[in-house]
């Protein structure tokens, strides 16, 4: 905000110095300007820049476990890509964090690692975009104020490829006894089995400081 203010006093400055006009008047365009480039950071910019980051964010993310998940099963098979699953396992996924100062995580209302457990605030989301589905609603990203500081984006994660179904289908269709064992030996609280095409499997995550959205605005 004080970057903003700077910035229009200084074109103020330039136009008045080119424009001479009594002091009262360069009072009131001085005021002018700096509302009009205050207004710009609206409420409705910062949560487009929430959105525009989140997409892209979630979108890196998901392309990258995605790609990497299907070669590393390609290459070793299903235990070879359990440990491609964590978010927390990618370097990239870190990069864009310190780069975009955002917390990026994939959380569920069925779990496999408790540590992707939801909030409260996740949780509701979670739900709405679960009664979204049941009633054949479109499931949409989602930004929301939800403190004086943070914007919390989200993004639903849907079973869209078959390939989900090896590690998160019903036991003994999908998933292969041998390979439930390891899973659940890494994960003995595993809830995130059973699923269809088609269903919710989570949602992306990502908490922005409203701070950095609003250097980004301009
Ligand atoms: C090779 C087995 C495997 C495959 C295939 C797989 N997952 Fe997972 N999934 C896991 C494991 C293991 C975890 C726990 C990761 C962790 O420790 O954070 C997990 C966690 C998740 C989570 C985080 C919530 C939770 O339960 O902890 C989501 C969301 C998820 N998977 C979605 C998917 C989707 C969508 C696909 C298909 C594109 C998929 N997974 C394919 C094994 C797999």
């Amino acid at each position: 905000m004080r970057k903003v203010l700077i910035q229009s006093s200084m074109v103020a400055f330039i136009l008045v110095s080119c424009n001479p006009r009594p002091v009262e008047n360069q009072q009131e365009i001085i005021k002018e300007i700096e509302s009009r480039e205050i207004r710009r950071v609206t409420k409705a910019s910062i949560m487009e820049e929430a959105l525009n980051q989140g997409d892209l964010i979630s979108e890196i993310a998901q392309q990258t476990l995605s790609k990497t998940l299907v070669s590393a099963i390609q290459k070793g098979g299903i235990l070879e890509a359990v440990e491609k699953c964590k978010v927390s396992a990618y370097p990239l996924i870190d990069s864009l964090s310190t780069a975009y100062q955002a917390d990026i995580r994939r959380v569920s209302l069925k779990l496999r690692n408790p540590n992707n457990a939801p909030d409260s605030v996740e949780r509701d989301v979670l739900e709405a975009y679960e009664y979204a589905r049941q009633n054949s609603l479109e499931l949409v990203p989602n930004v929301e104020e939800i403190s004086k500081d943070v914007i919390l984006y989200t993004k639903p994660i849907m079973v869209t490829n078959p390939v989900c179904l090896s590690c998160h289908g019903k036991l003994n269709q999908e998933i292969l006894i041998k390979n439930y064992e390891t899973i659940h030996s890494l994960y003995p609280a595993d809830s995130a089995i059973g699923y269809s095409m088609g269903d919710l499997r989570g949602m992306w995550s990502i908490h922005f400081l409203k701070k950095h959205l609003v250097n980004a605005v301009h």
